[in-house]
C-alpha cells in the first residue's frame, strides 16, 4: 500500500465555458479539479490551501472514512471550515472499497466548481470483477452558471424560493457545441473492437439526468464504487452524488458518436434547464469532421425509465469487499421528507407561495447547523450542550396519507433544531425512507455519509411493512451511499454503525441542505481503541 499525496489550491479561475467570462472558485485551476487515483489500502494525504475568498472545506464523497472522521469534510459536522488563507491536511485510508468515487467542497453552493474524480483501483495484481478495460475515462456531469454560484445560493435563500436555474450541463467541464459560444466539446478516442470503462460521476447540483451514448449499448459493473451484477442497458440515469461504472464495446462501424446527457425531471412543476450537454466518441479509423450521430434520450419525466434503472441495480454477491446483510435490525427508523413554509421578513420579496420560505426537514425537523464548534468536536469534546441534543425522532410525529397531495398538505409544521441520532456501535439500522406529496412530490437523492448501505427494496406510494417486508432483497441487494427515493414513494436501506463519529445523512438536491432536509447519526465508540474515534489532528480548523 502506498502513501499517496496531493496538493489543493482552492482559488479564482477565470473561464469562459460560454458566451461570458466568469470568475469561478477551483481547484489548481482546473475544471473539474484533479482526479486523484489510488489503489485499495493507500492512504491519501491532501494539502488543502484555501486561496478563494471564501470558507471552504472539500468532502471526499463515499470515502468510509473509518476512524478518520475529521476528514470527512461537511462543514460545521465534521469541521469547522478552512477560512481564506489557511490550509487543512486531509489524511485518510481507502478500505474496503473499489470504484468510483468523487471528492467535492461541502461548503454552502461551492461544489458548483470544486469538485473531481477520485477513483480507487483493486489492490495491485488484483483483477476486476469484468473483463480488463483497454482504457478507464472518468465522466464528470456538471452543471453550470453563468453567474456567481455564490449570488445563485443567496438570492435563493433570502428570496425564499427555488435557486435560478442553470445555463448549461457539462462533460468534464464543457458543456459541449449544443450551446451558443461554446466550442469546447469533450472528445474521447476510440479503438474498433475494444472496451472502455466509462466513470460516471453526477456532480451536478440539482439534477437528475440521463445519459447515453448513441449507437452502442453500455454494461453497468459498478455504483457508487460498489460491484454490481452486469447490468445492461442502453441509458444510464445517475442522480447527484452516485456514480455509476460502466464498459462501453467499441464495436459499432467506426464513426463519430455523440454521448449525451439531459435531466430526469421527477416534479415537473417549476421551471427547470432543459439543455443537452454532449461529448463526442470518435473512432480513431474515421474522419474526425463527419457529423456525429445524436442518441435519443429519455422524456425528461420518464419516471418509468429512471425507476427501472435504478431498481434493477443488484450487488455482486461474490465480489471482494460485499459484506454480507445484516439480518437482525437494532433499530428502525421511518424518516420522512417533508417541506414547510416559514414566515418572510416583513417586507421583504419571498419566492414560496404566501410570500414565505421554504425550509424542508426530516420527521419534521428541519435541520441547523451549528456554528460554533462541529457536530464531530462537540461530540469527541462531551460538549453537546447547546450545540445538538440526540432526541432525532425515529418516525414522523403523526402518521398521514404521505403520497396524498391533499392530506400531506396539512402536515407543513416543522420544528429547526439540531437533533441527531444516537446509535451503538455495530448496531444495524434500518430505514425506510419515505418521500411525501408536501408542497410536491418529487425524487429526492438521500446521500449518508461515512457509510455504504444495503438497498432493499423501493417503489411507488405509502410503504406498507406487511406487504413490502417479504419481498426485501436479502441475497445481492445494490449497496450505495446515495439513493434516489422514487417520486412519491419510498426506498427501504440498512447499514451497520460500525464506524464512530458523526455522519451526516442529506438531499443531494444543493438547495436542499440549507433548507434543512438533513439529520445526522452520532454512532459511539466500540470497546477497545481500534474502534474508537481518535483524537483531532492538530491543525483542524477551529471556527
Ligand atoms: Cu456529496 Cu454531504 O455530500
Amino acid at each position: 500500500a502506498a502513501v499517496v499525496k496531493h496538493t489543493f489550491h482552492v482559488g479564482n479561475y477565470t473561464v469562459k465555458p460560454l458566451c461570458k467570462e466568469q470568475v469561478v472558485v477551483a481547484v489548481n485551476k482546473k475544471l473539474p479539479g484533479p482526479t486523484i487515483r489510488v489503489h485499495e489500502g493507500d492512504t491519501l494525504v491532501v494539502d488543502v490551501y484555501n486561496d478563494s475568498p471564501y470558507n471552504i472545506t472539500i468532502h471526499w464523497h463515499g470515502i468510509f472514512q473509518l476512524l478518520s472522521g475529521w476528514a470527512d469534510g461537511p462543514s460545521y459536522v465534521t469541521q469547522c471550515p478552512i477560512r481564506p488563507g489557511s490550509k487543512y491536511t486531509y489524511k485518510f485510508n481507502i478500505t474496503g472499497q473499489e470504484g468510483t468515487l468523487w471528492w467535492h467542497a461541502h461548503f454552502s453552493v461551492l461544489r458548483a466548481t470544486v469538485y473531481g474524480a477520485l477513483i480507487i483501483r483493486p489492490r495491485s495484481s488484483m483483477p476486476y470483477p469484468f473483463p480488463k478495460p483497454y482504457r478507464e475515462v472518468p465522466i464528470l456531469l456538471g452543471e453550470w452558471w453563468d453567474a456567481n454560484v455564490m449570488d445563485v445560493e443567496r438570492e435563493a435563500l433570502e428570496s425564499g424560493g427555488a435557486p435560478n436555474i442553470s445555463d448549461a450541463f457539462t462533460i468534464n467541464g464543457k458543456p459541449g457545441r449544443l450551446y451558443p459560444c461554446s466550442k469546447d466539446t469533450f472528445k474521447m478516442k476510440v479503438v474498433h473492437g475494444k472496451t472502455y470503462l466509462l466513470r460516471i460521476i453526477n456532480a451536478a447540483l440539482n439534477n437528475q439526468l440521463f445519459f447515453k451514448v448513441a449507437g452502442h449499448n453500455l454494461t453497468v459493473v459498478a455504483a457508487d464504487a460498489a460491484y454490481t451484477y452486469p447490468y445492461p442497458t442502453d441509458v444510464v440515469v445517475v442522480a447527484p452524488g452516485q456514480t455509476t461504472d460502466v464498459l462501453l464495446i467499441a464495436d459499432q462501424p467506426p464513426a463519430s458518436y455523440y454521448m449525451a446527457a439531459h435531466p430526469y425531471i421527477s416534479a415537473p412543476i417549476a421551471p427547470f434547464d432543459n439543455t443537452t450537454t454532449v461529448g463526442i466518441l470518435q473512432y480513431e479509423s474515421s474522419a474526425s469532421s463527419a457529423k456525429p450521430i445524436m442518441p435519443v434520450l429519455p422524456a425528461f419525466t420518464d419516471t418509468p425509465t429512471a425507476h427501472k434503472f435504478y431498481s434493477n441495480l443488484t450487488g455482486l454477491a461474490r465480489s471482494r469487499g460485499y459484506k454480507p446483510i445484516p439480518h437482525r435490525v437494532d433499530e428502525r427508523m421511518f424518516i420522512t421528507f417533508g417541506f414547510g413554509l416559514d414566515q418572510c421578513a416583513p417586507g421583504a420579496n419571498c419566492g414560496a407561495p404566501g410570500n414565505a420560505r421554504f425550509t424542508a426537514n426530516m420527521n419534521n425537523v428541519s435541520f441547523q447547523f451549528p456554528s460554533r464548534l462541529s457536530l464531530l468536536e462537540a461530540h469527541f469534546r462531551g460538549a453537546a450542550n447547546g450545540i445538538f441534543t440526540e432526541d432525532f425522532p425515529d418516525n414522523p410525529p403523526v402518521e398521514y396519507d404521505y403520497t396524498n397531495a391533499t392530506v400531506a398538505a396539512a402536515f407543513v409544521a416543522s420544528e429547526k433544531g439540531t437533533r441527531l441520532k444516537k446509535l451503538a456501535y455495530n448496531a444495524t439500522v434500518e430505514i425506510v425512507l419515505q418521500n411525501t406529496a408536501v408542497i410536491t412530490t418529487e425524487n429526492h437523492p438521500i446521500h449518508l455519509h461515512g457509510f455504504n448501505f444495503f438497498v432493499l427494496a423501493q417503489g411507488f406510494g405509502n410503504f406498507d411493512r406487511a406487504r413490502e417486508e417479504q419481498k426485501f432483497n436479502m441475497v445481492n441487494p445494490q449497496e450505495r451511499n446515495t439513493i434516489a427515493v422514487p417520486v412519491g414513494g419510498w426506498a427501504v436501506i440498512r447499514f451497520k454503525a460500525n464506524n464512530p463519529g458523526v455522519w451526516i445523512m442529506h438531499c443531494h438536491l444543493d438547495v436542499h441542505l440549507p433548507w434543512g432536509l438533513a439529520t445526522a447519526f452520532k454512532v459511539e465508540n466500540g470497546p477497545t481503541p481500534s474502534s474508537s474515534l481518535p483524537p483531532p489532528p492538530s491543525d483542524l480548523p477551529v471556527c
